[in-house]
């Protein structure tokens, strides 16, 4: 396997050879030389240190507290740190141990000297000038002379617990020989421990950590994997290609091999002293010596969180560790937790159910069916032990095969360029939320797209009246720039327009590709470019998603919400009503939806300073309270949610898709409402009552959620939790633990913030009369002297919360993709 090692060793070698063939025997019993002839051996006390820079130290020790010898490996300057061991399970009761080549150089033998009992051994094909040496690169080998650069033996093939730059793991397709790090037993035991570290080689290659199964692998069991090999980093471990300049990782997949290694590169003439173990606490790390602290700095370690812990949520979970504590576990789109009664009490191994089964699984004939995907954006792919993968098909190729076999839930690329393709055909599982995550294609019935239509086709009017009222502000604008072919966006005084198809198509380029910017269940939504340069947000409804009276009820829902003007509110600059086309134009904001910034990575979140979620939170209350009291009467929004609120350039929220709203006076009769899951109260999740107090409830998970940073979501994860720390007095810990404290001394701050979120528990008690109204809340928030009463403990039910609604937010709804 490893006949091509450097040749620069090589090289050194002989240059040592020569140096040291005088005095070879000399050296050896002083400890510096780096090898071993036949005739000579290695008793305990001696030892032989690497050729080069002296990096790596063969001799006995004893580990931690044993006082067993056993003959091993370790770095010169981290004496303790032992890499490999001969004898693990065998070790020396005293210090009689000699490693020698045996007479006809057919072995490396370890004799326990008072007996002469060989407690270890390695075979290779006999050589009559066999000689054992510890080269640069930590690797005792065994050759033929000075002169053959081939290795007979190698201690890199017989790994412990620890991989350095230059090893392999994985697997031989030729010989069949696997390489993998096993844990010793505990600090003081090298012996096989329970946890070994292998890569997988069924399906794409990953690296795998596994409990039990003796070291032989029947029943182990599968704690942590990386997630695939994704041609530049382990999908489910991006901060990878943090260090991937210092420590070069390489997959190989050929006829011959499916290896992983890596390297180390050097930087001012040395390269850095590297290594990853799998400790015997089943922890694998990346440990790197800080020669200026004398000590081992950690460079990753996994599992890192409870979402690594391996299929954790089951089958269809997906698992989301910036979720609270209480739970990490949801469930893909279009699918319910198998046993929401397990799942409450925190066992969320049974994993997820499917809503609506499948067309070809209903006895539809493959190629027609009526299935479709969704995209769980940003994951670490779930695990390809029984998937089939294809480097070679593309996108397009690997989402209609899916479509074609019956059994296929789901598809993804194979590499990080969107290369290659992975089909599963079993449950999926160990699905989690991962930075640079990649896109998994979940295959769901029709319906749970139709579904989406239905209520669209009822709600068609209202997100029209919404971005109606967007276009409303804009339109007057627009219709002057349709006419002169000046900005859509100049008179925002004047109504909202309608504008002709041949002016929508010509600023988004006939709807192409390059202007989309997001699809939804009934709408797709375009990036549209005005002549000035500046830009909308075009929202078309799909034809599939319309109804005779969705259509015809257009432009009197339009014109409804057009009536609406707020600052906290989305524009709606403009309106298409022409055939069958029926489009809104809304004010285009560049910084997306508040869920980017509260639950997404580091330095967005933090962007929202405290102070700014508070003004925020308050601008989303007078918003609300504008739509429950303004000057046409009550307005329910019915779905508000954090992707449902955008955030224009100053970073100030805007209340999107009130287009789901309908006036309160409407006639509500066989309506199809919307709330998404985990922002829906009690009432309705229970029976179907929309009030206003609905909406004072979705606010007030709102102003949780923005405050924490957790996403309440259908499991209910947040709101026991700010109850359980409103009784404790300690709601401070409810504050997003990613963003920095307040400082201790801005009394203000901390004030208004224990405030916000005691009106924030007000919204979410259960019963809708114990809520305060929207106005009262905005009178709450801006004064810090009004009373505020006490709230009254939520059942916080969680059969309700977990209840499927009509209308789940499978979609995000459309105004996610409104950005
Ligand atoms: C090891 O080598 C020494 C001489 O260098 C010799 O006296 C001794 O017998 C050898 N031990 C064994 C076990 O061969
Ligand atoms: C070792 O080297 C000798 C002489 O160079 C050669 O005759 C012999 O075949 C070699 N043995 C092996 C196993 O390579
Ligand atoms: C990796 O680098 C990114 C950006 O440079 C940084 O945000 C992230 O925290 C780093 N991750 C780790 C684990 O160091
Ligand atoms: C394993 O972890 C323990 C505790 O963190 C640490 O003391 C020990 O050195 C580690 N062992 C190895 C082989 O890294
Ligand atoms: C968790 O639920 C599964 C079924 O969903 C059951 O088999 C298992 O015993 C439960 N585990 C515990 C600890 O209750
Ligand atoms: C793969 O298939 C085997 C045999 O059907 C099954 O036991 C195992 O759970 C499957 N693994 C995954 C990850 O789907
Ligand atoms: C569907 O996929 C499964 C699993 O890869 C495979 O065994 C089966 O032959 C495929 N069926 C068709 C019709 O391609």
């Amino acid at each position: 396997m490893r006949s091509t090692r450097q040749s620069s060793n090589l090289l050194r070698l002989v240059a040592f050879f020569f140096l040291l063939s005088g005095q070879t025997s000399a050296a050896a019993a002083a400890g510096v030389a780096d090898k071993l002839d036949k005739g000579q051996n290695l008793t305990d006390g001696q030892t032989l240190v690497s050729s080069g820079g002296g990096s790596y130290t063969l001799g006995f020790f004893s580990p931690g507290k044993s006082t067993k010898r056993y003959l091993g490996i370790w770095f010169t300057v981290s004496g303790d740190t032992v890499y490999w061991v001969a004898n693990r399970d065998r070790p020396l009761d005293g210090k009689s141990g000699v490693l020698l080549l045996n007479d006809d150089g057919s072995q490396l033998v370890l004799l326990d000297g008072g007996s002469r009992r060989t407690v270890w051994s390695a075979s290779f094909l006999a050589a009559s000038a066999a000689v054992v040496q510890l080269l640069d690169s930590g690797n005792l080998v065994v050759r033929n002379g000075s002169g053959g650069d081939a290795y007979l033996w190698q201690s890199f093939d017989q790994p412990s617990d620890t991989l350095l730059p230059g090893m392999k793991m994985g697997k031989s397709l030729w010989s069949g020989q696997e390489w993998f790090i096993t844990a010793w037993r505990s600090a003081d035991d090298p012996s096989p421990g329970d946890y070994r570290r292998t890569l997988a080689t069924d399906g794409l290659p990953e690296l795998v950590l596994w409990r039990g199964g003796g070291g032989g692998g029947g029943g182990a069991t599968k704690v942590y994997r990386t997630g695939p090999w994704n041609g530049r980093f382990f999908n489910g471990v991006p901060e990878a290609s943090n260090y991937s300049d210092k420590f070069p990782l390489q997959v190989t997949s050929s006829a011959r091999e499916v290896t992983y290694g890596y390297g180390s590169v050097a930087t001012a003439g040395a390269a850095p002293l590297t290594r990853v173990v799998v400790n015997y606490t089943g922890v694998v790390e990346r440990l790197v010596w800080d020669a200026s602290s004398r000590a081992w700095q950690r460079f990753f370690q996994g599992p890192r969180d409870p979402c690594d812990s391996y299929a954790r949520c089951g089958p269809f979970g997906l698992c989301d560790a910036d979720a609270a504590a209480t739970s990490f576990c949801g469930c893909v789109d279009g699918f319910t937790a198998a046993s929401p009664s397990a799942w409450a009490l925190r066992n969320t191994s049974g994993g997820c159910r499917r809503g609506v089964a499948l067309d070809c699984a209903a006895g539809g004939g493959g190629s027609r069916t009526t299935d479709k995907f969704k995209v769980v954006r940003g994951v670490k792919l779930p695990d390809t032990r029984n998937a089939s993968v294809d480097m070679g098909a593309t996108a397009a190729e690997c989402e209609r095969r899916c479509l074609g076999n019956c059994s296929c839930v789901a598809y993804a690329a194979a590499d990080i360029n969107g290369g290659g393709c992975v089909i599963w055909t079993d449950d999926i599982v160990d699905v989690r939320y991962v930075d640079r995550g990649q896109d998994l294609y979940l295959r769901l019935a029709k319906s749970e797209f139709v579904e989406t239509k239905r209520s669209l086709i009822v709600l068609v009017v209202p997100p029209v009246a919404a971005t109606i009222a967007i276009l409303l502000i804009a339109f007057g604008v627009w219709a002057i720039w349709c006419k002169k072919n000046h900005g859509i966006l100049d008179n925002p005084s004047m109504g909202v327009a309608s504008v002709n198809l041949a002016t929508i198509k010509s600023i988004t380029e006939n709807f192409s590709e390059n202007c989309l910017i997001g699809e939804g269940g009934f709408s797709t939504v375009y990036k549209g470019v005005q002549s000035d340069g500046r830009m909308v947000a075009v929202k078309r409804l799909k034809q599939s998603a319309l109804t005779n009276k969705g259509k015809k009820d257009f432009a009197r829902e339009v014109a409804v919400m057009a009536g609406l003007h707020h600052g906290s509110l989305l524009r709606l600059l403009a309106y298409c009503n022409e055939g069958n086309e029926r489009i809104l134009v809304y004010a285009y904001m560049k910084n997306k939806s508040l869920d980017n910034h509260i639950f997404g990575p580091l330095p967005r979140r933090a962007n929202l300073h405290w102070r700014r979620r508070l003004d925020i939170i308050q601008a989303i209350a007078k918003g609300v309270a504008y739509l429950h009291e303004g000057p046409d009467g009550s307005v329910i929004h019915r779905d508000l949610k954090l992707s449902n609120i955008l955030l224009d350039d100053e970073l100030k929220p805007k209340i999107a898709d009130f287009g789901t709203a309908k006036l309160f006076v409407a006639d509500q009769s066989g309506q199809t409402l919307v709330v998404s899951q985990g922002y829906a109260s009690p009432e309705y999740a229970l029976r179907d009552e929309m009030t206003l107090k609905c909406d004072v409830y979705s606010f007030g998970v709102v102003l949780l959620e923005t405050l924490s940073g957790v996403r309440n979501g259908s499991m209910q994860t947040l709101l026991p939790q700010a109850w359980r720390l409103w009784e404790q007095g300690n709601l401070m810990d409810l504050l997003d633990p990613a963003m920095a404290r307040p400082a201790p001394d801005d009394a203000e701050l901390l004030y208004d913030l224990e405030r916000c979120i005691h009106i924030g528990l007000l919204c979410i008690q259960d019963m809708a009369d114990d809520r305060p109204t929207m106005s009262e809340i905005v009178a709450m928030l801006t004064s810090r002297t009004s009373q505020m009463e006490q709230p009254k403990r939520p059942t916080l039910d969680s059969r309700a919360a977990m209840r499927p609604l009509r209308q789940s937010d499978v979609q995000g709804s459309t105004t996610t993709d409104l950005t």
